[in-house]
């Protein structure tokens, strides 16, 4: 039985075999026995809009079905049900669970006592995989390489769970990496694991290829604030992309979402792309 719990999981190998996956998936050259297991559980203790519906909308449009508990207040969660038992529930339902929930750790707590595939669709301030796939696939489609770019995540560096995986990941390619967050939400000790990695407190200037934004989380403690004026982001270079795991909270100005280097958009369009790829590999 597979997992993905985290972003470790995936190597270059396995990255670029991916990418081929999800090249098929678009231009629909799959091959007619693709497997075809009954049902998924999108099982989410937090908030989504994004991963619990392209998760569904990706496992409909490949023929399964699907139990959505996106709200599980109205389930035995309230009674104290604990994650362990709740997971060994479902999963005498289904050939797959996607679990979102707000503690660091549940997903890989939930693949130890599961009988089905695991995917961590966000543990609290830990790790959000899927969301790095579907980044990194973002990334290698618009500059067919990664190797030799220069990469800039700013924001909630310390809670914002998209780049805790992303950052991981890049360590698989030669690339330069900017960190720019308000001090008391800076990168984790844990995730320094890049050589060539450049530390500033924002504002900057914004000479990169990728500027990575994230959201300031506030339900997890954060306090700071920012924004990005419609000024800075145009002034990045003609050949930078804009890039944010949505949803915006103010920090990139709705003004320039019609800047060809907006690419939130198209990040979430793939991300149903590469969920689709995922679910065929996880339910072979
Ligand atoms: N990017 C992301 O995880 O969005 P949702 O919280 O809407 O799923």
């Amino acid at each position: 039985m597979k997992h993905l719990i985290s972003i470790d999981q995936y190597d270059y190998q396995a990255l670029h075999t991916l990418f081929e996956n999800v090249s098929k998936e678009k231009y629909g050259f799959i091959e007619s026995n693709y497997p075809k297991k009954s049902q998924i559980a999108t099982l989410f203790y937090e908030p989504s809009t994004r991963t619990s519906a392209s998760f569904h909308s990706a496992a409909i449009q490949l023929g399964y079905s699907v139990l959505p508990i996106n709200e599980v207040t109205y389930s035995s969660v309230t009674k104290g049900e604990t994650l362990e038992d709740t997971i060994r529930t479902i999963g005498s339902y289904v050939d797959l669970i996607v679990l979102r929930h707000s503690e660091k750790g549940a997903a890989k707590r939930a693949a130890e006592v599961s009988t089905v595939p695991i995917i961590n669709a966000g543990d609290g301030n830990g790790e959000h995989p899927t969301q790095t796939l579907l980044d990194i696939y973002t990334i290698w489609k618009t500059f067919k390489k990664i190797n030799g770019l220069t990469v800039t995540l700013m924001g909630d560096l310390k809670n914002g769970r998209t780049v805790h995986s992303l950052i991981k990941i890049l360590r698989h390619y030669k690339v330069k990496i900017n960190l720019i967050s308000p001090d008391s939400l800076k990168l984790p000790k844990e995730y320094y694991k890049n050589s060539d990695i450049e530390y500033s407190i924002f504002p900057k200037d914004l000479q990169t290829d990728i500027l990575y934004v994230t959201r300031i989380q506030k339900e997890r403690g954060s306090k700071e604030d920012y924004k990005l004026s419609y000024d800075e982001l145009i002034s990045l270079p003609s050949n930078a992309i804009v890039m944010h795991p949505l949803p915006r909270a103010g920090e990139i100005p709705v003004l320039f979402d019609n800047d060809p280097r907006a690419k939130y958009f198209e990040q979430i369009k793939n991300g149903l792309l590469v969920r689709k790829a995922l679910l065929r590999e996880l339910l072979i």
